[in-house]
């Protein structure tokens, strides 16, 4: 089939490249011509593992083009996936879809025959019906069905996870559209995975619900690990003993430094924002987001505790500082309010991470990025496994510290505690 992905960010480019792999002639189109160019010369402007290798199988065998034209890319196509930004508003809960809006109003001007438009982009319930609503001179001759197709795609394990879905969803009451996109995903609906179809609001909440759950799953966790320092008991037996229930399920258990990334702390307000709009109190939601934004200050607080309430002038080292390993994305990590928050009270910091430097904290004059982990620890007094890099799992700490006395702060657990003892190290986990 002809596919035309518009936007070529984390959803739209992952999805364009396998969708390309699968045998379809995708148009990946992005306004950022910059963008275009470098995809052109097989530069992927994302850090997503083993994607590069894809898109340039693909791309020589011109299954895939990079374009800013949109209307030839339309034109080309069968199927049109919309995957722009759907970012937070400035100073409101509420998702911004003018994004969205804009390529609707360009769909107008270019739908000359039968097309499927696709919402991939996260978006509140009833978008599809605005879209609708601006496409229905199109609608109204039978030339175009509006459907939501949300992606589950994690950052870090995008391929994986759109080659191996658990499910894919389809929203839509066309049975013509239905059909096609079914056909469209049926070498990737292994006999363990659904095609699931239900109305096109119904794929839209399906998205947010599912997200929120997850940071609900989460925030959870991370709460029993507070009670479990407190009574002495080591919250990952707990994530086993619950997550062998098949009913809770040992995903998504992990006790961590509070979920960040672009979509779990976006896709919750926007779920508060929309219930409010129908009149409906999402008390638990509500509950999850401030249970993860205290988070941080609550071990940042930790952290100041471990150095005996003064960090100034102590030497303090993040080991990782995106919100997950295997992505540069520092979207929301909780390591962009710890850090600035221990600089300003005077903390010397050092962080290393594979994935680099990171422009967020270039304002802050004592703290520097470090070439590699040895760097980042020399003579520090609390190293801080952030994120849960592959990197990080096998260190010998009194070799790369070179110091008597320091401690290490695991936020992810990496390490065992008894272990750690023996080794005579200072050592604080989560949760334990
Ligand atoms: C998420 C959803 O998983 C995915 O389905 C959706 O399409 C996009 O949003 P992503 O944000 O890429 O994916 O990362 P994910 O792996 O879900 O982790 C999100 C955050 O939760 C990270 O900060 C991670 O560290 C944290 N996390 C995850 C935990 O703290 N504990 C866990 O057990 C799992």
């Amino acid at each position: 089939m002809k596919l035309c992905m518009i936007g070529t960010g984390y959803v739209g480019l992952v999805s364009g490249v396998c969708f390309s792999d699968m045998g379809n002639t995708v148009y990946c189109v992005d306004k950022d011509q910059k963008k275009i160019n470098s995809l052109n010369n097989g530069k992927v402007p994302i850090y997503e593992p083993g994607l590069e290798e894809i898109l340039r199988k693909n791309f020589k065998q011109k299954r895939l083009i990079f374009t800013s034209d949109l209307k030839t890319a339309i034109m080309n196509s069968d199927i049109i996936f919309i995957c722009v930004g759907t970012p937070t508003k400035k100073n409101s809960n509420s998702a911004d879809l003018k994004y969205v809006f804009q390529v609707a109003n360009e769909l107008k001007k270019y739908i000359k025959k039968y097309k499927i438009v696709i919402t991939k982009s996260t978006v509140p319930v009833t978008t599809g019906d605005k879209i609708e609503k601006i496409l229905k001179n199109l609608k109204n001759k039978n030339l175009v069905d509006i459907v939501s197709n949300p992606e589950f795609l994690r950052e870090g394990e995008a391929i994986r996870d759109f080659f191996s879905p658990d499910r894919v969803v389809i929203g839509t009451d066309s049975n013509k559209a239905n059909k096609i996109l079914k056909s469209l995903y049926l070498p990737i609906i292994k006999k363990n995975s659904r095609y699931f179809s239900t109305s096109r609001r119904g794929a839209e909440l399906i998205k947010y619900a599912s997200n929120a759950f997850l940071a609900t799953k989460i925030s959870y966790i991370n709460e029993l690990a507070n009670l479990c320092e407190k009574t002495g008991v080591d919250i990952k037996d707990i994530s086993f003993g619950m997550g062998s229930d098949q009913r809770i399920g040992e995903r998504f258990l992990r006790a961590g430094p509070a979920y960040g990334g672009s979509c779990f702390p976006k896709d919750t307000r926007a779920l508060v924002d929309t219930s409010k709009n129908f009149n409906t109190n999402l008390s638990i939601v509500k509950s999850v987001i401030k249970s993860n934004d205290d988070r941080k200050l609550l071990l940042t607080r930790k952290i100041e505790t471990i150095l005996g309430k003064n960090v100034r002038n102590k030497n303090i080292t993040f080991l990782g500082v995106t919100f997950k390993p295997n992505t540069d994305d520092m979207r929301e990590a909780s390591s962009l309010f710890m850090i600035p928050y221990l600089n300003n009270k005077g903390a010397k910091i050092r962080y290393f991470d594979p994935s680099g430097y990171k422009k967020e904290f270039e304002k802050f004059k004592k703290v520097k990025f470090c070439k590699d982990i040895s760097a980042a620890c020399l003579k520090s007094d609390l190293i801080i496994i952030h994120t849960e890099w592959n990197e990080f799992k096998l260190l010998n700490f009194k070799k790369i510290v070179k110091k008597s006395k320091f401690t290490v702060y695991d936020m992810r657990n990496i390490y065992n505690p008894s272990k750690m003892k023996v080794n005579g190290i200072k050592y604080f986990g989560i949760g334990r």
